[in-house]
């Protein structure tokens, strides 16, 4: 019987690295994948003393996945609920939008961290060079949350509202963006993108090359993956290094991606 619960969301590993840390420190901490808890998996108890939500930011706001999962399931009693999202730049009204989404469902949200990490966002900007080591300096930062977390420290998201506008726009129009991959003819049709990704948005074609089904999250878990370095952006230079956190690996993610 698990005392904390770590609901979590990753596309290239900072999410999942954070929440591995969290649940490290918070000790007796089930971890669970968003995406599973979308396809029906539920947690294995009914109340826990810690239930938390670990994801990125994306176009200042939450992604469309965790938006529905707290718009539509069931959730876990909890005596403290927190949040710990991260971001490449800036962070918008995330944790407001968060707050707003959990009062609707009549509940609390006693704590709500940010951090920044390393950017992911393919379609935007290539991959830094140093990504990796800022990841690593990110750590300490992830410990200071995690024993804040323990403690049961409250804080509210910052009062950004206003200066933000929501990008909800953005966000609606995520699902089709998928349409801007590009596949190069260094694609071996090994099929690990599609292995990777969380909504199942990849199926193989008559080649065996992906082919998106404009259900799209943007997590940048396939473009970032391939070992070819075959999925780029139409418009976009073509990155020549992909990232994940160094200290996850892509079968981490897979697992928790598909589990
Ligand atoms: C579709 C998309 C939108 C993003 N939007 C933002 C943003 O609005 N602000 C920001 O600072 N970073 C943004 N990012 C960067 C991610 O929040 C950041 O890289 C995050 O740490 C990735 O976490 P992950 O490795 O767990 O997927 C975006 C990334 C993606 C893929
Ligand atoms: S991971 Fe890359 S090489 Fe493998 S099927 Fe996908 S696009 Fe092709
Ligand atoms: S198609 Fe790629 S970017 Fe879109 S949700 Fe799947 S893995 Fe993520």
């Amino acid at each position: 019987m698990a005392k904390n619960l770590v609901f979590y969301f990753s596309g290239t590993g900072n999410s999942l690295h954070m929440a591995k840390t969290i649940a490290q420190t918070l000790g007796d901490t089930e971890l669970f994948p968003l995406p599973a808890a979308l396809r029906g998996r539920r947690p294995s108890e009914a109340a826990y003393e810690r239930v938390g939500f670990v994801f990125p930011v994306y176009f200042w706001g939450m992604p469309n996945l965790v938006s529905r999962f707290l718009a539509q399931a069931e959730l876990p009693r909890a005596d403290y609920l927190f949040a710990a999202v991260n971001y490449g730049g800036l962070p918008g009204n995330c944790l407001g939008q968060l707050k707003r989404a959990l009062v609707a469902r009549g509940l609390p949200l006693h704590a709500a961290f940010s951090l920044k990490m390393p950017g992911n966002y393919l379609a935007a900007y290539n991959v830094f060079k140093n990504s990796e080591r800022s990841a690593i300096a990110a750590q300490a930062k992830i410990e200071r949350i995690a024993e804040l977390i323990l403690q049961k420290q409250p804080k509210n998201p910052p009062p950004l509202g206003f200066l933000f506008p929501s990008f909800s726009s953005s966000r609606a129009a995520l699902p089709k963006k998928d349409e801007l991959f590009e596949v190069s003819a260094a694609c071996t049709g090994c099929g690990s993108c599609a292995a990777l990704c969380p909504v199942q948005n990849i199926e193989p074609n008559e080649e065996g090359k992906p082919r998106f089904l404009h259900r799209c999250e943007q997590c940048m878990a396939c473009a970032q993956s391939c070992p070819a370095l075959a999925i780029g952006f139409r418009g976009a230079r073509r990155a020549e290094r992909r990232y994940k956190h160094p200290g996850v690996s892509w079968a981490e993610l897979r697992a928790a991606n598909r589990d």
